[in-house]
């Protein structure tokens, strides 16, 4: 059975029980800034089950668009997605358990045909927060599943939450046998040797977890459940991985017949995150540097990075493109009037990695030259880190270079970077990123690399004595204040505007290191605010121009900046003067 044969039998099959068909909801949440993405088919009608009226009624179901991007470095074995759909159905303070086992039941044995003997199921445990579920156990029983393949298990497996606060409840979820063989006496369905892979869960909301950790009642009792279509196409197929339907077959067939080398992984990892990219693009998804943009932009470089290890041209990008619009057309049609729009940002997104790769190639070159003056044969983990963070600089291609170079690389001390950086990333894709970055845009990320080239490029034309005395970004202009006793001349300003115009051009990369305060002032970084600073501290060097201690973030290189412009010179306080500026 196809993907869209399921969807489809799932959307009549609970029309028929009373529910009413709504469309999916965008990928990027409308109303709802604690998620980047929508993560589940609950995710758009939390005010409905926290006791909303929705306009359609108390049974509804839905095909779901979702991106859950916590498991980015996992794409590339044989099951994790970011891009995944889920099929749901709802009873908004209508039925509950009973029924809704009972429709499970019975679209998996009778719609699906999925044998009952395949069939195992789990249900919550219970305890101090909400009693054991008997109640479902029960109604598994009555529904046909016999008492042994019924098992019970705590809250690490069964209640579910979206985030940490919010609507929630036991679970109860059903797991798919595949024969495999059990991994050992005590494999049961929480164990994820692969025998058994979940293919629904429904989740009993009656409860509300307050940010203190405390539960209350709802005012009505939902159901809320979600069937990863993938998966279950890929186990209906008896496939062994979602790479082998036909949502991923023909791209993945492409990509094999393109590429020089031959990587599976790597071939996974190509055709995930191009889908997962183009659903983000088609829904208004744009990358930056921040939240759901970096994601997105994290996505498509480690595609072009995969591309490249495959060695196949990155122009094919866009054929890519057509053959998924080809294939995913019927499932999402908005995919048809939005191709252009999606080659057009993946093409200049991989644009600016490939710039940004050989920026990296050339910092690399410079870290391999220094190590070998210092006739170390090894490249320390920092700097491959800073590669990685800076340049996107992925470690394989530092090693595969420092390789060629004769040189190795010090893994260790990057993997322990590399993890407290992921676990960073982490934490900011499944909260929002908190405090400073939260105002960070682009915008104010270009003008904060600015104001580094404006400081330097006044003590180059008025002298050292200038030394910031504030600064403050928006998303329309830098405004900067620094120590001088007079007017500054029309002469001056227009050189000091040549000068940080003639940096952006010559588009200098803009590497961070970390440091001890020490080191950065022996390094020549200027410090601002010293003492407000701890130990280590982030020194930004942008090309041969400057070198300042700053918390970041800046661009990845000067060009990024467009082109600078001095709109006013005014007298700030007494000895300050404040320079406001823009980027065209
Ligand atoms: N919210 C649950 C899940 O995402 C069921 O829909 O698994």
């Amino acid at each position: 059975m196809k993907a869209i044969e399921i969807r489809n039998k799932y959307l009549k099959f609970f029309e028929r029980h009373g529910h009413k068909i709504i469309p999916s909801s965008s990928l990027i949440p409308e109303n709802d800034p604690s998620v980047l993405f929508t993560t589940a088919g609950m995710q758009p009608l939390i005010p409905y089950l926290l006791g909303g009226k929705h306009p359609e009624g108390t049974r509804l179901t839905d095909y779901q668009k979702c991106v859950r991007t916590v498991d980015i470095e996992d794409v590339g074995d044989n099951r994790h997605l970011t891009f995944f759909e889920m099929l749901g159905n709802w009873s908004l303070g209508d039925y509950f358990k009973e029924e809704s086992i009972q429709m499970s039941y019975d679209f998996l044995t009778k719609e699906l045909n999925i044998p009952v003997e395949k069939i195992s199921v789990t249900c919550f445990a219970g305890d101090e927060d909400a009693p054991r579920d008997e109640v479902s156990a029960k109604c598994w029983e009555k529904a046909g599943i016999p008492k042994e393949r019924i098992y019970f298990f705590g809250k690490e497996n069964n209640w579910w939450i979206a985030g940490n606060e919010g609507p929630c409840g036991p679970d109860t979820e059903m797991f798919y046998d595949t024969g495999k063989p059990a991994c050992g006496p005590n494999c049961d369905p929480s164990c994820d040797c692969g025998k058994y892979v979940e293919i629904w869960n429904n989740v009993f909301m009656e409860y509300f977890k307050h940010p203190d950790g405390t539960y209350s009642k709802l005012k009505q009792r939902n159901v809320d459940t979600g069937l990863g279509l993938e998966r279950m196409t890929m186990l209906l197929q008896g496939k062994e991985t979602p790479y082998e339907i036909e949502l991923f077959l023909p791209v993945m067939d492409r990509l094999k017949e393109l590429a020089k080398v031959d990587n599976i992984n790597s071939r996974r990892i190509v055709a995930e995150h191009l889908r997962s990219s183009m659903m983000i693009i088609c829904d208004g998804g744009r990358p930056s540097n921040i939240e759901r943009g970096y994601i997105l932009r994290r996505l498509i470089r480690r595609m072009t990075r995969h591309l490249r290890k495959l060695e196949i041209n990155l122009d094919e990008i866009g054929n890519l493109v057509d053959i998924y619009v080809e294939t995913l057309k019927e499932m999402y049609p908005e995919l048809v009037t939005n191709k252009n729009t999606i080659k057009e940002v993946l093409i200049e997104e991989k644009n600016k990695f490939v710039k940004t790769l050989e920026n990296g190639e050339r910092e690399f070159n410079k870290a391999v030259e220094k190590a070998k003056k210092e006739g170390k044969t090894k490249i320390d983990g920092q700097t491959v880190f800073n590669l990685y963070e800076t340049y996107g600089f992925p470690q394989e291609i530092t090693v595969e270079l420092a390789k060629e170079q004769g040189m190795e690389v010090e893994l260790e001390q990057f993997d322990k970077l590399f993890k407290e950086h992921q676990e960073k990333s982490r934490l900011g894709s499944e909260q929002k990123f908190k405090g400073g970055l939260a105002e960070q845009n682009e915008k104010t990320i270009a003008y904060h690399t600015a104001t580094h080239l404006l400081h330097k490029a006044l003590k180059l034309v008025l002298g050292d004595h200038v030394a910031q005395k504030g600064s403050n970004i928006t998303t329309e202009r830098l405004r900067f204040d620094f120590s001088h006793p007079q007017k500054v001349t029309p002469e001056e300003l227009k050189k000091v505007e040549d000068i940080v115009n003639e940096q952006i051009q010559r588009d200098l990369p803009v590497v961070c290191e970390e440091m001890s305060l020490e080191e950065a002032k022996k390094s020549g970084a200027i410090g601002l605010f010293e003492n407000k600073y701890g130990e280590k501290v982030k020194v930004y060097t942008i090309g041969d121009f400057s070198k300042e201690i700053c918390g970041g973030p800046h661009v990845e290189h000067t060009a990024q900046l467009g082109k600078f412009k001095i709109k006013k010179e005014e007298a700030s306080s007494s000895g300050v003067r404040r320079i406001k500026a823009v980027l065209e």
